[in-house]
């Protein structure tokens, strides 16, 4: 990959620039917990978003997808409001304003950049570029922006440009990741552990279902909204304390139950669970308890699947599969609405369930899955 970008770059720029890249992500458990301020335990993955980069002494950005059908390229003013219109080209604006936004003092840069986390696929392509320029444009310009705030860019940026009012997890683990990590963060007091994670006797396998659902983004927006408005709702039952779904339990929801449609109250159920289930997981994982670690995969997604429908047909399929073919856990990873599945799969049965989930899945829907094997590894770098 990076030679392919430097030959692009040489062509367009005719010089050398700095190589940085930033991870795609996986979640093992903790899907849509983040803007709840519950907990999310993701790790980086071997699958990254890779750019070179040099200043250019210029107000403006120069940057050159290699990944777009045939390359595209873009130039845009650092003063600008508007922005470029290409979806790709509005996540490095979008980094660059955020940075400004902070008092960052960055100048132009020219820029061609590619990658190998697959699109739409739940694997947070748009976070690794995000962060990919976080990080760059903070080395880069002495910047001495921390971390935590590199995520938050990286987020605002989905919020304010991209139209995706998302939580901080895919950020985050595509700038904190660490190889043979994964991490559990506290998304209302930003803690964060990390768990090293050696499955021995296990594998960890992505099925997608190469399905990309076009209104994702208003459905997640939607969903979002039915959470806050359960917060408001029991915030103004007598629980002045409550801030995120986090802060309540099963009881609270409850005793609002007549307030709410039947909608609202099953997404704030799945996620007042799912907060549960992380530490669930993360307890098992300490005593090497694969079991109960798969078990309480199969509860999010059919969580995520009935209550916060999320989920769909292909996405069920696959995951009825992996039951059937004796998986240890199985569930959708991400966002929902297409995308991949997450599999703790024993060894001894990874080449029957991929060549089940291929052949039947082809049958079911006409097209064949993919199949990703992932590494965990680390976040955002310098190369
Ligand atoms: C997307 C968002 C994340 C998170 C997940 C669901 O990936 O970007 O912030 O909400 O969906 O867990």
């Amino acid at each position: 990959m990076k030679e392919q970008i430097h030959e692009q770059f040489k062509k367009y720029f005719n010089a050398e620039g700095e190589f940085y890249a930033s991870a795609g992500r996986i979640n093992l458990i903790g899907e849509h917990t983040d803007y709840n301020g519950g907990f999310v335990f993701p790790g980086a993955i071997d699958k990254c978003i890779m750019a070179e980069i040099r200043k250019n002494g210029t107000g403006k950005v120069r940057a050159y997808a290699l990944d777009v059908k045939g390359g595209d390229y873009v130039e845009f003013g650092l003063k600008e409001d508007e922005g470029p219109k290409q979806s790709w080209a509005r996540y490095i604006f979008g980094v660059c304003r955020e940075i400004q936004k902070r008092g960052g003092v960055i100048s132009g840069f020219d820029t061609a950049f590619s990658g190998n986390v697959p699109l739409g696929a739940g694997m947070s392509s748009s976070a690794a570029l995000e962060s990919t320029f976080a990080f760059a444009l903070n080395e880069m310009f002495s910047l001495g922006i921390d971390k935590f705030e590199l995520a938050k860019i990286g987020q605002a940026t989905e919020h304010n440009y991209c139209g995706v009012n998302c939580g901080i997890m895919d950020q985050f683990a595509s700038i904190f990741g660490k190889k043979d990590c994964l991490i559990r963060l506290d998304c209302r007091s930003l803690e964060y552990k990390y768990f090293p994670f050696h499955p021995n006797g296990y594998r960890l396998v992505l099925v997608d279902t190469v399905v990309k659902h076009e209104l994702a983004s208003s459905a997640y927006n939607d969903r979002r909204h039915s959470c806050e408005h359960v917060v408001d709702v029991i915030r103004k039952s007598g629980h002045s304390g409550v801030e995120f779904l986090r802060d309540c339990d099963l009881q609270m929801l409850e005793g609002v139950r007549p307030e709410l449609s039947g909608e609202d109250y099953d997404c704030a159920k799945y996620v007042i669970e799912e907060i549960q289930r992380v530490l669930d997981v993360c307890e098992a994982l300490e005593k090497d308890d694969y079991e109960t670690v798969g078990k309480k995969m199969y509860e999010t997604h059919w969580g995520m699947s009935k209550l916060y429908k999320v989920s769909c047909k292909e996405l069920d399929f696959l995951v009825k599969l992996a039951e059937k073919c004796g998986v240890t856990g199985s569930r959708v990873m991400g966002g929902g609405f297409g995308g991949c599945t997450i599999n703790l799969v024993k060894d001894g049965l990874y080449d029957k369930f991929v060549s089940e989930a291929h052949s039947k899945y082809e049958i079911g829907f006409g097209h064949a899955p993919k199949i990703y094997d992932v590494v965990i590894s680390d976040g955002a770098h310098r190369i």
